[in-house]
């Protein structure tokens, strides 16, 4: 059987296992797929298969170690980062995925599974005990979390001379995965585009055991994210606290404050579209308490002052960025002045467009399922044009969000073809 996975730029990890001469084969059918492939061994993956084979097969210089001052010289780790539109490790050693999990970047491999925005694919390895170990266990729910998409392992008989779970995916059944999710999400109108999409509260840290925080669920930014994704983008969403599990096929950054939001959102340029859906703090303690803030013990009864300062204005500065995405959308929310406010962000943060909500109403805004949106789009002359959406579902509002922004690019691309 023939899959479709022509022009994806596939970085394959392979770690350390048995199951490693299987990643062999897995090149090949990759390549049949009409797929490029560039490998990166870690060093435990050497003591199994040599880079030699995999050189042979990929028509690539192996990668594998970050120190590699050639390597470097002709592609450097970020750049490699950037050149996958998917990463995928197969085998996934218990160890690896530990690493991916807890994100550490002691190696090539985990290093660029940290730098890149594609989409990470795992197929784990090993030893059944070891996978069904709640260690490991854990460490999957985190990647999966995350959206990395699991694939496999099978069960049956082990390396090991045991029986279970544990045997890496066939590579055959791996590409075939492959191209599934590329065919569930490739033939939409956000096909090759990458979306960042920001979602959720921040919570502004006051000491160990309070914060500031505001009530975004995150299901506005979320049902963005998924669309885009259905759409056929490549989705980055950077997620403040919140309970929501991530949408199919998305990579998710979890942030805590506007301080981390900001770092995360900047990290993951460049892209092709932004959408800042999060209810970013404006400010935040200028000081956190190292201990919990206590209460008075006499019978003073005065108040608490708290110094806040501002935080950085995430959404100005992707519009202001060297490497600004060509469009760029932000959200007004407000319980009154909607219109005046939303103008004015259009403006003094010189996006693209603004989606404005109100906020502070049943059935709307912040935690709701339903919402309505007016969305102000900057016209030509320099006057805002605005079209209302909803109400509806927040599902049903993204779907239609993208679809609007979409249509206006294409308006405008043809207005000055
Ligand atoms: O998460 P839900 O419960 O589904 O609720 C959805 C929502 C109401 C949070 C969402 O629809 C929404 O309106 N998000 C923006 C909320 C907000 O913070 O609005 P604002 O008017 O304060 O900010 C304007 C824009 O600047 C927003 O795009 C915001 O992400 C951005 N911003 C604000 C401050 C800051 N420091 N950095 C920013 O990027």
């Amino acid at each position: 059987m023939s899959f479709d996975l022509a022009g994806e730029r596939i970085l394959l990890g392979v770690s350390g296992g048995i199951a490693a001469y299987k990643a062999a084969e897995l090149v090949r059918r990759l390549r049949d797929a009409g797929a490029q492939v560039q490998v990166v061994m870690t060093a435990a993956a050497g003591q199994f298969v040599g880079a030699a084979t995999f050189q042979a097969l990929s028509g690539r210089t192996v990668r594998d170690s970050l120190w590699d001052a050639a390597a470097e010289g002709a592609m450097g780790h970020i750049e490699l980062a950037r050149w996958a539109t998917r990463v995928v490790i197969a085998p996934a050693s218990a160890d690896v995925l530990a690493r991916l999990a807890h994100g550490q970047a002691d190696d090539l491999l985990s290093t660029l599974c940290l730098a890149t925005t594609a989409p990470l694919a795992v197929a784990p390895a090993m030893n059944h005990r070891m996978w069904l170990h709640p260690a490991t266990q854990a460490n999957m729910a985190l990647l999966q979390a995350r959206g990395a998409q699991v694939l496999g392992p099978d069960a049956g008989a082990q390396a090991c001379g045991e029986f279970g779970p544990g045997r890496m995916a066939e590579p055959d059944a791996i590409v075939a995965a492959l191209a599934a999710s590329r065919a569930h999400s490739g033939d939409g109108p956000l096909t090759g585009r990458r979306v960042l999409v920001s979602a959720g509260p921040t919570y502004e840290d006051l000491d160990p055991v309070r914060y500031l925080g505001n009530r975004s669920s995150g299901k506005m930014g979320f049902a963005i994210a998924a669309a885009a994704a259905e759409m056929g983008a490549q989705v980055t969403l950077v997620a403040g606290p919140v309970g929501l599990p991530t949408p199919a096929g998305v990579r998710r950054i979890d942030v805590r404050s506007a301080h981390d939001m900001h770092a995360a959102v900047l990290g993951a340029l460049p892209q092709d579209i932004y959408i800042g859906a999060a209810a970013v703090a404006d400010f935040t303690p200028a000081q956190v308490a190292e201990h919990k803030i206590k209460k008075p013990t006499t019978s003073d009864d005065s108040g608490l002052t708290l110094e806040l300062v501002r935080t950085p204005d995430i959404l100005a500065a992707v519009a202001a960025h060297a490497q600004r995405p060509p469009l760029v959308v932000g959200f007004a929310a407000e319980t009154t002045g909607l219109a005046d406010s939303a103008r004015d962000k259009l403006a003094r943060k010189k996006v693209d467009a603004i989606a404005a909500n109100r906020v502070g109403v049943a059935g709307s805004g912040f935690d709701s399922d339903d919402n309505a949106l007016d969305v102000y789009w900057r016209g030509g002359d320099g006057a805002a044009e605005v079209v209302a959406l909803g109400p509806a579902r927040k599902s049903v509002l993204a779907r239609d969000l993208l679809r609007l922004l979409i249509e206006r690019v294409a308006n405008s691309k043809a207005a000055t073809a």
